[in-house]
């Protein structure tokens, strides 16, 4: 499977690929994305198998503008509309109504009523899309569970082997900025609920319009979304979080300024200036360079669990789960 750098010559030769049915990771301002044509139920069937994802599990689907979206979705409530207005392109993902006179694929749906929408802010994305003309589903370019990859290598080490149709290609345009999934708002139930902590902060999302967690005691009917398993965006070593110091066996994943007394340890640090938006851009990478090494345990100091740091904190959680 090739690796291209995303110049405009590739960007259009990868549009080419995927109105034929191929596979094209491209890069997003949060994680790298598996793109398919969001209509073509062949090629998302095999987005699915290469990724080994569960088939209840819906895709989202990416657009180059509005306009795309509301040819695929119905009644989009109004605090949705002042979301989009403020947040898109960016790190923020809406459910919504699916308008089912249109084409995309069910099975990149799981057959729901619902439709997972986004427009990402990064420019090769945006480019791809314009040029393909048409919405492209994509999740993030990793092996299901597993971290999502913020650069073109960990996608080629991930996927590199089940990517091996002619029409298959990696965009490679470097290292992907924020690190972390987007955002993913429900607005499809009588209130807007968070179904995933993500690039966009919560707390800034809530000057706009209330967004609330789901509310796990009371009886309702929501739908969770299926991508909320709880194990997910696992490295292969194991996590102990929220630590003081590592003990003997772990390697030391710091953020600020590290404990006094560990040079004897093997260590990293997330940031060392304790930049929250600096460590979630180290987060996976840093995590798949220790599995690279083959490292067993891992101590990662505790995260102020505010801004992007709330989606560090679940992914930490969600991968130190069994
Ligand atoms: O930042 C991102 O969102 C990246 C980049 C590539 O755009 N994509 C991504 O996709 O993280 P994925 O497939 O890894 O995560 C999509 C999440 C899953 O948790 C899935 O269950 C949820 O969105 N989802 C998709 N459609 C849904 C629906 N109709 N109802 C509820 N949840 C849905
Ligand atoms: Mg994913």
């Amino acid at each position: 499977m090739k690796t291209s750098k995303a110049t405009e010559k590739n960007i259009n030769i990868a549009a080419k690929l995927l109105l034929k049915g191929g596979i094209v990771a491209f890069p997003t301002e949060t994680v790298y994305g598996l793109g398919a044509l969001a209509s073509d139920n062949k090629s998302i069937e095999r987005v699915y198998a290469v990724k080994g994802r569960p088939k209840n599990n819906p895709l989202i689907v990416h657009a180059y503008d509005i306009n795309q979206i509301l040819a695929i979705t119905k009644n989009i409530p109004i605090n949705a509309h002042i979301l989009i207005k403020k947040y898109w392109p960016g790190p923020l993902t809406l459910i919504l109504p699916y308008k089912t006179s249109s084409n995309i694929s069910p099975i990149a749906r799981a057959n729901l009523k619902t439709v997972a929408v986004r427009i990402p802010n990064h420019p090769i994305a945006l480019k791809l899309l314009k040029t393909v003309n048409a919405p492209l589903i994509a999740p993030s370019a990793n092996i299901s569970q597993h971290l999502s990859p913020t650069k073109a290598s960990h996608v080629k080490k991930d996927l590199g082997e089940n990517l091996l149709n002619e029409n298959d290609m990696i965009l490679d345009g470097g290292k992907t900025s924020i690190g972390l999934e987007s955002t993913v708002i429900d607005f499809t139930c009588n209130k807007p609920v968070i179904l995933r902590p993500g690039g966009l902060n919560i707390n800034t999302i809530n000057k706009d319009v209330k967004v609330s967690y789901i509310d796990k005691k009371s009886n309702n009917t929501q739908p969770i979304s299926p991508g909320l398993f709880k194990k997910h965006y696992a490295p292969n070593a194991s996590l102990r979080l929220n630590a003081k110091f590592p003990m003997v066996g772990e390697v030391w994943l710091g953020f600020g300024k590290d404990p006094k007394n560990i040079e004897y340890f093997k260590k990293m640090n997330l940031s060392l200036t304790g930049d929250l938006n600096e460590a979630a851009t180290n987060l996976f990478s840093m995590l798949r360079l220790l599995d690279k090494k083959n490292i067993k345990n891992i101590a990662i100091k505790s995260i102020p669990n505010k801004e992007i740091g709330v989606a560090i904190n679940d992914r930490l959680n969600r991968g130190a789960s069994n």
